[in-house]
């Protein structure tokens, strides 16, 4: 039976990848650690917690010697990491935690699986974003040639990852994958980033702060679709390969804004225009990054990749998906997240 260690398995897009694994192959053991941060929550694999091929171990990566004995306990077949603090907003305000487990946590990681996985056989995947490529004017796509030029906090943690990973394989000859996604939405999505939190301001009839005028522009992809290609990447993707992982699917904020703010109110049965009135323009985010865009064609022509669903599709999904589930998103946001949001948007 091969043993697969997902990391950050409790967070917004682990818990799908954890899902996607657990389902697909009840052949594989899959531990799941994570530290359960404000951004981690067992909720989110209820459906999942009882799979006689799931364990869930609550630990943090920067601990060497917790990670020490998981890695001599299981001796993993496989490595799929995705634990990190993920909110370029929080990066700003606090760079030391991004740092603390973007960067140590996965070089901890690494000396385990240097010290206790097959080298040989076992696979490091190290899961990351299309900011460590830097931001794009109007024209052109992030490729995997493109060079890396973080910006922010959080973009400059992951491109310090993702550089240790590939220099892991280069001087230890660990085999490692890479992949570098757009911006992801769907279920189980924390309402810090931009489209939870709209959902849950309208939900609970708060202004949608927009950031600037709304002019920056992200490429958007339904978390199941990136679940999709981390099995495809992790099962058939070349040693020491990098994928991007794109939607095709390019949205400027005010536009996305205006486009939920639509299906909500159909769905909510509000006047027309309810929810539009609502937007609030707020002072923009300190080095905010113009606009990513990904091209995904060497994981469509290599891997046969592509997004199931499209845009309006997903974003209904997803909006029935926090209608149905009003209960998770109350108790993601009592305590802590009410003194995080006062400090941002008062
Ligand atoms: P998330 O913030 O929703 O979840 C992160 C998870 O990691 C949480 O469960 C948290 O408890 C856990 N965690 C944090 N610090 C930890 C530590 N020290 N030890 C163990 N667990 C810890 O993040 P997400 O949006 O699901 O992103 C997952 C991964 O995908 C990240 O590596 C992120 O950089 C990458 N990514 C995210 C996006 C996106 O749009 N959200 C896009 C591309 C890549
Ligand atoms: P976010 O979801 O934080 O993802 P990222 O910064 O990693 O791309 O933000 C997506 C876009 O939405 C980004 O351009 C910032 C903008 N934004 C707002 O305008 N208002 C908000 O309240 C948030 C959280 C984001």
């Amino acid at each position: 039976m091969k043993k697969i260690l997902i990391t950050g398995g409790a967070g917004f897009i682990g818990s799908h990848v954890v899902r996607q694994f657990v389902n697909a192959y009840p052949s594989y053991q899959i531990i799941n650690i994570d530290k359960l941060t404000y951004a981690g929550n067992l909720e989110n694999l209820k459906d999942v917690e009882n799979a006689p091929n799931y364990s869930f171990v609550k630990g943090d990566i920067g601990d060497s010697e917790f990670i020490n004995d998981l890695f001599s306990k299981y001796c993993f077949d496989g490595v799929i990491h995705l634990a990190a603090e993920s909110h370029v907003d929080r990066s700003i305000s606090n760079p030391m935690s991004f740092v603390e487990t973007n960067v140590k946590g996965t070089v901890t990681l690494l000396n385990a699986f240097k010290a206790h996985c097959n080298i040989k056989t076992a696979i490091f995947y190290h899961v990351s974003t299309d900011e460590v490529y830097g931001e794009l004017s109007h024209e052109g796509k992030f490729t995997e040639q493109t060079p890396y030029s973080p910006n922010s906090p959080y973009s400059a943690s992951k491109a310090a990852s993702d550089h240790f990973v590939r220099a892991y394989h280069h001087t230890y000859g660990i085999a490692i994958k890479l992949s570098n996604c757009s911006n992801n939405y769907g279920s189980h999505h924390f309402p810090e980033k931009l489209i939870p939190l709209m959902i849950n301001n309208i939900i609970n009839g708060k202004p949608l702060p927009v950031y600037g005028q709304g002019a920056n522009v992200r490429d958007w992809l339904f978390v199941e679709d990136h679940a999709k290609a981390i099995d495809l990447i992790y099962h058939k993707g070349r040693n020491g390969q990098t994928y991007n992982i794109g939607g095709n699917n390019e949205w400027k904020n005010l536009d996305l804004v205006k486009l939920l703010c639509q299906q909500m109110d159909d769905k909510i049965g509000n006047p027309k225009d309810t929810s539009i009135k609502t937007i609030a323009y707020v002072t923009d985010r300190a080095g905010h990054d113009f606009r990513y865009a990904i091209d995904s064609s060497k994981l469509m022509n290599e891997l046969g990749w592509k997004p199931s669903v499209t845009f309006e599709q997903g974003l209904s999904k997803t909006i029935d998906w926090y209608l149905a589930n009003k209960a998770w998103l109350a108790n993601v946001t009592s305590g802590a997240y009410q003194s995080y949001y006062e400090a941002m948007y008062r």
